[in-house]
């Protein structure tokens, strides 16, 4: 390969990667696909001989389109999916250039000091305390992972246990407590760790799914021993915090390691406007955030903060004579997430931070909560629909009523009317939501997380759903 041949092909991939780009805010953001007609074009058996590296990238541009959905669009709204910052897509363009490896301080230096970097600054935006360890993960799953290993790891090491090198068999026993709407990769965190997902104590949560401070107090009464509660920064589903400032308090005056998962709502923090959500955040053990969600970074990028450093470390560091020794003032990346080799997602977090500014990020935040209001809304005053969250932050959930009663079989009905809704917008193609289970009801979910987002996208996909239902409505 020459270096004209990687130029080409380079410079090709460019050009897809901006006309796709050009195209997203006109292109229906979800549409019905052809599974079996893409399993064929992308598929096949692997060619014996190989081909020009521009006819490859041709072939997968055009064969993967039709399967392609418009996530970093101004109007998708499903699970909490933001965009791409310009800055982040290209510093992550960069990072695939380089293929850097950030496992380690001597294949990457500059990968290293990038992520030394980024652990100052969001211990900065979220108000964290001083000296907290960051580890750049794949996503929140695996952020809520290493933050719960750095918890088992202290509190079974405070009871002379150490549980990296002895396993759980035979370890004191953990108590693990969860609000009732914990999201449920803490639970797959859980299950990964041995901590078991049946045998955590669910804690009562409130109508916005914020976990109840007096329960929690009442249910640590009755704990002895090594003690972990997972409490959460924004409700997948409401945007609710749970009572951070009284949770701690609990935890504080019990023992054990409070973990905050703040996957998106952590990102509160930045706005002056909003950062009252988050007070008592910083009265944690650990906290996840992700930078693919809100921060509009490419995928993969999550990240875990850790007060004790020294237990985040010794969670998930390991040992190999062909590891070159760093003098120990340097950051090896393997020492805090739970992979060796890998991407090197620093960079793309980097250049997000220091494109937006704080008055980006506060902008970003601001903006993204204004527009969830806005379209909440919008869609209120219709009859017959009817938002059942309180919209603290850029989640609102919507319900479509069959009729103004409440009796089981309206419920039924209002089940499927909602259920209707959504297909019919997911089809139509001018926005995407998905759908949830809201406390026993079907609901639409909405979440503004992306960069690109206007007032105009907001007012045509109230629109849109408000065809959707009059269309289901004279269908039923
Ligand atoms: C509160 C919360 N925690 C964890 C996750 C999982 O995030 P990821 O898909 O990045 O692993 C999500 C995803 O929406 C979330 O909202």
């Amino acid at each position: 390969m020459t270096e004209t041949d990687i130029a080409r092909t380079l410079g090709r991939a460019h050009e897809l990667a901006i006309e796709y780009l050009a195209k997203l805010p006109d292109r229906p953001v979800g549409r019905p696909v052809d599974l079996e007609a893409m399993r064929a074009s992308l598929g096949g058996p692997l060619p014996h001989a190989g081909e020009d590296p521009v006819l490859t990238l041709d072939a997968l541009a055009r064969v993967a389109e039709p399967g392609l959905v418009a996530t970093a669009g101004p109007r998708y709204f499903g699970f909490v999916i933001g965009g791409s910052l310009p800055a982040a897509l290209g510093a992550d363009w960069l990072a695939s250039a380089w293929d850097q490896n950030a496992g380690l301080y001597v294949t990457s230096p500059a990968a290293a000091v990038v992520e030394e970097v980024v652990e100052r600054w969001l211990v900065d935006v979220f108000r964290l305390p001083e000296g907290t360890s960051l580890g750049l993960t794949s996503g929140a799953t695996m952020a809520n992972y290493t933050a719960l290993a750095a918890a088992r790891h202290r509190v079974l090491a405070d009871v002379g246990w150490d549980v990296e090198a002895a396993g759980l068999f035979g370890a004191p026993e953990i108590t693990v407590l969860v609000g009732a709407e914990a999201h449920a990769t803490i639970l797959a965190a859980l299950q990964m760790l041995g901590l078991g997902r049946d045998r955590v104590t669910w804690v009562p949560a409130d109508a916005e799914g914020r976990m109840r401070a007096d329960a929690l107090t009442q249910a640590l009464d009755g704990v002895r021993g090594p003690t972990i509660v997972c409490a959460q920064a924004g409700n997948v589903n409401t945007g609710a915090f749970d009572p951070l400032p009284a949770i701690g308090a609990a935890v504080r005056s019990h023992g054990g390691w409070l973990h905050v998962d703040g996957a998106f709502g952590l990102w509160a923090a930045a706005s002056p406007d909003r950062a009252e959500l988050t007070v008592g955040i910083e009265g944690a053990d650990s906290w996840t955030t992700d930078a693919h969600k809100w921060l509009n970074v490419p995928y993969d990028a999550g990240a875990v903060l850790v007060r004790d450093r020294a237990a985040h470390r010794a969670a998930m560091t390991l040992g190999a004579a062909y590891y070159v020794e760093t003098t120990g003032a340097e950051r090896d990346g393997y020492n805090w997430v739970p992979e060796t080799s890998r991407r090197a997602r620093g960079f793309a977090v980097w250049a997000a931070l220091r494109s937006l500014g704080r008055t980006g990020l506060a902008a970003l935040v601001d903006r993204s909560c204004d527009l969830a209001t806005r379209l909440a809304a919008g869609l209120d005053g219709h009859p017959g629909i009817v938002v059942l969250n309180d919209v603290v932050l850029n989640q609102v959930l919507v319900r479509f009523m069959a009729s103004a009663t409440a009796t089981v079989s309206e419920e039924v009905a209002s089940d499927q009317l909602t259920r209707d809704v959504i297909a019919r917008v997911q089809l139509d193609g001018t926005c995407w939501m998905g759908g949830t289970i809201w406390q026993g009801q079907a609901a639409m979910r909405v979440s503004v997380s992306g960069w690109s987002t206007t007032a105009d996208d907001i007012d045509r996909s109230v629109a849109a759903i408000v065809r959707a239902d009059s269309a289901a409505r004279e269908r039923g």
